[in-house]
């Protein structure tokens, strides 16, 4: 048995395989509304094999994008646009997910391609970016959020939840929070970011405070049936990784009891300075221990695409999903490729039956 080809249901959601297509970024919408780069984006990654495909982090609110390009969920509009894109790929074989996300402090940025900096103070394309504390990133990310009220946290709540309820209306079946990465839930979370004197800061309860809550808000109008995932970087490789990570696995238990279905195991990216261990499936071990101590099934990245690497990770229960990101921007039929160099007997089947009669038929000219 080839365990990357197994298939995985969670809730009511049955995926073909365990190859996950990871929310990325493809900065090309305007005012939050996606074109037809996405839609030719996302069918062709989709009618490539992986059994699930989230679409990129999508901004719950306008001041939440990372840069001008990032797609939005704050409108009926951009619901449209997004239906089409969780019906493509659907219609190609895969469960359509998406990540919603608020960018926090790292919001109002130029493209990564044009600086993946701050838009400089002063040009009428960027904004005033919000934070737990007034604390800036630094480096190339140097404005200064402002600190949230107790209004303006109550008002991301509610983004959340309104941007869970359009990606239900527009076909999803997968959502994914966005906690990780250094944006607004995750920069909530570290005590790097966070120096909140009241119920959302201090104390582990406290920084944990407005990550439980978002999930509860969402909870109530996410379809019990339906799974409901967030991504939370647990580990920052700063010189405090087993007090993190301990902090980490008690906040994903939370989150289990909370009604979270999966969790998406990332880095948290909440400062510059850290001494990450890039190099293939650096994370593995990471996403393993959270997994076993925290009792909720994972998905993890970086590094994993090997297609035997890939399957080990599953094989020895490292994780239940991978999460497969650059990989499929430079071959959207991954998977296809990644069975026959497992050697699957019947690699085709895991396309869609269009293309998987005819190459099948024909595999003895291979
Ligand atoms: C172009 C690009 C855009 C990305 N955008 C997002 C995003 O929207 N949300 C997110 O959680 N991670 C994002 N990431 C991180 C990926 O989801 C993934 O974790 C990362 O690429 C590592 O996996 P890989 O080694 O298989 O590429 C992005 C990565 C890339 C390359």
């Amino acid at each position: 048995m080839t365990a990357l080809f197994t298939s995985f249901k969670l809730k009511d959601v049955t995926l073909r395989n365990r190859i996950a297509v990871p929310p990325m970024c493809q900065y090309s919408a305007v005012d939050g509304l996606t074109n037809d780069w996405h839609l030719a984006h996302y069918t062709s990654i989709a009618r490539g094999g992986a059994g699930l495909v989230i679409v990129e982090a999508t901004a719950v609110s306008a001041d939440g994008r990372i840069s001008p390009g990032c797609a939005g969920l704050w409108n009926e509009q951009q619901a449209e646009g997004m239906a089409r894109i969780a019906a493509a790929i659907k219609a190609a074989g895969a469960a359509p997910g998406i990540q919603i996300a608020h960018a926090g402090r790292k919001a109002s940025a130029n493209r990564p391609w044009e600086g993946d900096d701050h838009i400089a103070a002063g040009d009428p394309r960027g904004w005033q970016t919000i934070a737990p504390s007034a604390i800036a990133y630094g480096a190339n990310l140097p404005q200064v959020p402002r600190a949230m009220t107790l209004d303006d946290i109550a008002r991301v709540k509610a983004d959340f939840v309104a941007a869970a309820r359009r990606a239900r209306e527009a076909g999803f079946e997968w959502l994914e929070l966005h906690f990780a990465h250094g944006y607004l839930a995750q920069s909530f979370f570290s005590a790097h970011s966070n120096q909140r004197s009241d119920q959302y800061g201090g104390s582990f309860a406290g920084r944990s405070r407005f990550l439980l809550e978002t999930l509860a808000a969402v909870r109530e109008v996410w379809p019990e049936n339906l799974p409901l995932t967030a991504r939370f970087g647990v580990i920052e490789y700063d010189g405090r990784d087993e007090q993190t990570l301990a902090e980490s696995i008690e906040l994903t238990r939370a989150f289990r009891q909370g009604g979270l279905d999966l969790l998406n195991v990332s880095v948290g990216f909440t400062i510059a300075e850290t001494n990450i261990p890039w190099g293939p499936a650096f994370l593995a071990p990471v996403a393993e221990r959270v997994r076993r101590e925290a009792g909720l099934p994972v998905a993890s990245s970086w590094g994993i695409d090997a297609p035997l690497l890939a399957n080990r990770v599953v094989a020895d229960q490292q994780m239940d999903l991978v999460m497969i990101g650059r990989a499929h921007l430079a071959n959207p039929h991954y998977a296809y490729h990644a069975a026959k160099e497992l050697k699957l007997e019947r690699p085709s089947w895991v396309l869609p039956a269009p293309y998987a009669h005819w190459l099948e038929r024909y595999r003895a000219q291979e």
